[in-house]
């Protein structure tokens, strides 16, 4: 499948390896969630490239200099409940002083919709660029109505970061939402028709939270 130009593989062969590591079923719950926190830390490196900085004035211990940093607070990650907390945290260790919002979404088992439950957000949006977060843009849904959600606040820009999606959440997110880059460590093959995709990792919430 050829990718929209604003979807993003990440492929640094340390992402890669501990994706491979996360894909394993025998991965304890404990070394999923850790993994988990190292990929979402380093695939944070792409996703900043091009973050807003100011400049300020440091005191060395020979000089004063004029030198850059990351307005933090301008920056907002919003994590899809509940999958969406095991990158949130990876990226709060990078980015300390970021914004958290937080979107509560669930899949009706049966439709596979999207129903918001929750929705808490920093204030003055349009003052600032968001980062949503989810581990798997599986059939789409959620992120769409979650972009759809956040667009009502105006924010800056957009950005969405997957760890894993397949062709079918790309097509759909990119119809719904092209303007929006989406960022992700794979595209696997598919998506079965229980909405989940293959070869995948299985239920992202249930291995990082051993719910299951
Ligand atoms: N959500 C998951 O946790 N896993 C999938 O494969 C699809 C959606």
């Amino acid at each position: 499948m050829a990718l929209p130009d604003n979807v993003h593989v990440i492929d640094h062969p340390l992402v890669q390896h501990k994706l491979s590591l996360m894909r394993n079923k025998e991965a304890s719950t404990n070394s999923f969630r850790r993994l988990l926190n190292e990929l979402a830390a380093l695939m944070t490196y792409e996703v900043t490239r091009d973050v807003g900085m100011q400049e300020v004035e440091v005191q060395t211990p020979l000089e004063t200099m004029k030198t850059r940093v990351i307005d933090g607070k301008k920056l907002v990650f919003v994590s899809i409940l509940r999958a969406g907390t095991g990158i949130l945290d990876g990226m709060l260790s990078v980015v300390p002083g970021a914004r958290v919002g937080h979107i509560g979404l669930y899949r009706d088992p049966k439709t596979l919709m999207a129903v918001e439950y929750y929705f808490k957000m920093p204030q003055n949006m349009e003052e600032r660029d968001v980062i949503v977060v989810d581990p798997m843009l599986a059939t789409g849904n959620s992120a769409i109505a979650a972009v759809e959600r956040l667009k009502e606040l105006n924010p800056k820009s957009i950005k969405f970061v997957c760890l894993l999606t397949c062709p079918e959440g790309v097509a759909a997110m990119h119809k719904a939402h092209p303007d929006v880059p989406i960022y992700t460590a794979a595209v696997d093959r598919q998506l079965n028709d229980h909405g989940y995709i293959l070869p995948g990792l299985g239920d992202a919430g249930d291995r990082m939270f051993g719910t299951k």
